[in-house]
């Protein structure tokens, strides 16, 4: 019989958590056992798997005993904190924040393009940007046969991309419009429905945004192409889901 992994999804209650079940479901991953955790706000929710209720729990440094991957989305802080605790208690832990994307002994992976990076893994693989992950799928493969040395680019980023409270955001804001109230705008500093917020993260000083960095500093590593450069617009779309990119 082949081998069943004991998991963990931490963030189990986000935007990206509610989306590993269903993946795991999905691709019939071989599980032996799955749990799920978040902070103490979600305490007494539950994740479903395969028409089963998982109680979500606190996440605790001894969360990790027995498991064999971790799968993390519950951004940087969290990761920082408990993924070097999860490693040494013997999980592989798949990250999807931004904490570990740069470091050199962490391998960051998009299957389809640098599968086999995993294979040097320490215990920690990040997995990239939305944005960037969604374009290299196009750009690796040009680049194959072409030789990129720079793309220009503009994406149209989904509320999902800032996580479940970004979603409830629009829905909120779309009724408020239906009835003609304000807008209330708290995850992004204006409101988000009938409008379009050309910031996706803080700016730097060259001008562009953190984010619109992503796709030239990540992109290098993927595809092993450390002269690849990226010139990017990024902005944030009044749509639930899937993000679009378009050549620049
Ligand atoms: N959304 C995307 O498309 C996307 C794409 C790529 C990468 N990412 C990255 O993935 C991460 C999660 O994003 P998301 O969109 O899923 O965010 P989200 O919807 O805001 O969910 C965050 C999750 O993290 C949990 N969490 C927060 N603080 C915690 C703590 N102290 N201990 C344990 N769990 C904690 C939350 O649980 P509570 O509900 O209990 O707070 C929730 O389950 C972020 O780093 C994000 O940058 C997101």
């Amino acid at each position: 019989m082949s081998k069943h992994y004991h998991i963990a999804v931490v963030g189990a209650t986000g935007a990206v958590g509610v989306e590993m079940f269903r993946v795991l479901e999905r691709r019939a991953f071989p599980v032996a056992s799955i749990r799920a955790f978040g902070s103490k706000r979600s305490a007494g929710k539950s994740a479903l798997f395969h028409d089963e209720k998982i109680p979500v729990t606190e996440l605790a440094p001894e969360s990790f005993r027995g498991i064999d991957l971790a799968l993390f989305s519950a951004g940087t802080a969290v990761a920082r904190e408990f993924a070097p605790i999860a490693r040494d208690a013997g999980a592989i832990v798949i990250d999807n924040s931004s904490t570990f994307r740069m470091e050199p002994e962490v391998p960051l992976v998009i299957p389809e393009i640098n599968g086999d990076d995993v294979k040097l893994h320490r215990g920690i693989i990040a997995n990239p940007n939305c944005t960037t992950a969604v374009a290299l799928m196009a750009i690796y493969p040009l680049h194959r046969v072409f030789h990129v040395q720079r793309v220009f680019a503009a994406s149209y980023q989904a509320v999902s991309g800032s996580g479940a409270r970004a979603i409830a955001e629009l829905e909120e804001q779309v009724r408020a419009a239906a009835e003609s109230q304000p807008a209330r705008a708290e995850v992004y500093p204006h409101p988000i429905a009938f409008n379009v917020l050309p910031q996706v993260d803080a700016f730097l000083e060259s001008g562009y945004t953190k984010e619109e960095m992503k796709m030239q500093n990540e992109g290098r590593r993927i595809m092993h192409h450390p002269e690849f450069r990226a010139s990017v617009t990024c902005v944030r779309v009044p749509v639930y889901r899937a993000h679009s990119v378009a050549p620049g």
